[in-house]
């Protein structure tokens, strides 16, 4: 009989990709997505990875009758792993209300919808972004969670929060917050990848753009900050090994009955790398000159930001197998493929 597994936002980045990683160790996946940030082809992607189209239920969860009416229907469920929300930092200056609505509640009713069972498992996409500029580097859970720089960042942070609050007063449900530093790049077999809607705002798809010549040029944001070529340094982690870290860690929970129900993890490589350090990378993976020039500094980009892994190692039993190079390659392997170049 098959863990029955729901993956909000199944149809995204991360989401899919974790779906083919549950797939593969035998779970059962349904797919809730309401398609705002992403297309229903990537069912066909999933399916032509692992051979098993996983079941798909279009739905807003901003609806709390749609979210009892779905749990009422799916009884037999072992576990959420939560990605639905909106993500874009820059928006969420501009549009707050749509993030705290849509992030908050649609969370806050799938945990009323867990806290009824018997058992729940529950897994929470978090962000390093609650970090802030960590005082120390590389960054552990214990780092002090700073007051977010835009309202995404501040409902990942109040998302914990009510996760935690949640847990401390529920026998059955069990969680686990994964604090993602940077996905990248895409599934070997070019099936499922990232599809960035407009002008990319992270740097890799950016980069593979410019690579394939959608984009002119790349702007890096600033070379002057105290690092060692003056751009800022993030902890670039390859989608599959993110993936990954969201099976060690549901199987945590329904294996492992642990002391406390609600743990989090930093999920990174624990390697740092500055901006012109992926580009140097990125022209070797693609054997092209990359066009960019430096400009002025991004607001909110934080200096430096990379993962102390040691905890996910030791208690989940993962780490991060893939390099950079790895995850650049597969991501300009993607890139070329959606762009038929
Ligand atoms: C990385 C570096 C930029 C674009 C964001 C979110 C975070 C998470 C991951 C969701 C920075 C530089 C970027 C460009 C550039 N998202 N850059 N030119 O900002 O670390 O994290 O995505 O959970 O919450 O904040 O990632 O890829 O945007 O930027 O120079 O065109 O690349 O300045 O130093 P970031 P990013």
């Amino acid at each position: 009989m098959k863990h029955k597994i729901i993956v909000t936002g199944g149809l995204g980045f991360i989401g899919s990709h974790v779906v083919v990683e549950l797939q593969n160790e035998g779970f059962e996946v349904v797919i809730i997505d309401d398609l705002s940030n992403s297309s229903v082809a990537v069912l066909d992607g999933i399916y032509a990875i692992t051979g098993q189209m996983p079941i798909f239920e279009k739905l807003d969860l901003r609806e709390k009758t749609n979210v009892v009416d779905f749990f009422k229907r799916h009884h037999d469920v072992v576990g959420v792993i939560h990605f639905a929300a909106s993500k874009a930092v820059g928006e969420s200056v501009n549009r707050p209300l749509l993030y705290y609505e849509n992030n908050l509640n649609s969370l806050i009713y799938i945990l009323q919808a867990l806290y009824k069972k018997d058992r729940a498992n529950f897994i929470f996409s978090s962000s390093c972004t609650v970090y802030g500029q960590a005082d120390k580097l590389p960054i552990t859970e214990l780092a002090a969670i700073k007051n977010a720089e835009s309202p995404y960042g501040n409902t990942k942070q109040i998302g914990e929060e009510i996760i935690s609050d949640t847990c401390k007063v529920s026998d059955n449900l069990k969680a686990i917050a994964l604090r993602y530093f940077n996905p990248i790049g895409a599934h070997e077999s070019a099936k499922i990848g990232e599809l960035p809607i407009g002008t990319p705002q992270n740097l890799v798809p950016f980069i593979t753009q410019t690579g394939v010549g959608i984009r002119q040029e790349l702007s890096v944001f600033g070379n002057d900050y105290p690092t060692e070529d003056g751009t800022c340094v993030r902890d670039y982690i390859h989608v599959v090994d993110l993936a990954k870290a969201h099976v060690a860690a549901l199987k945590r929970l329904i294996n492992d009955d642990n002391s406390t129900n609600y743990e989090v993890f930093n999920i990174g490589t624990g390697k740092g790398s500055s901006v012109l350090e992926v580009i140097n990378a990125f022209e070797e993976v693609s054997n092209q000159k990359l066009n960019y020039k430096i400009v002025e500094r991004r607001q909110g980009d934080v200096v430096a930001a990379y993962a102390d892994t040691t905890k996910a190692n030791d208690i989940l039993g993962w780490s991060a197998k893939l390099n950079l190079k790895d995850a650049l390659s597969s991501a300009w392997k993607w890139e070329q493929v959606i762009n038929k170049k």
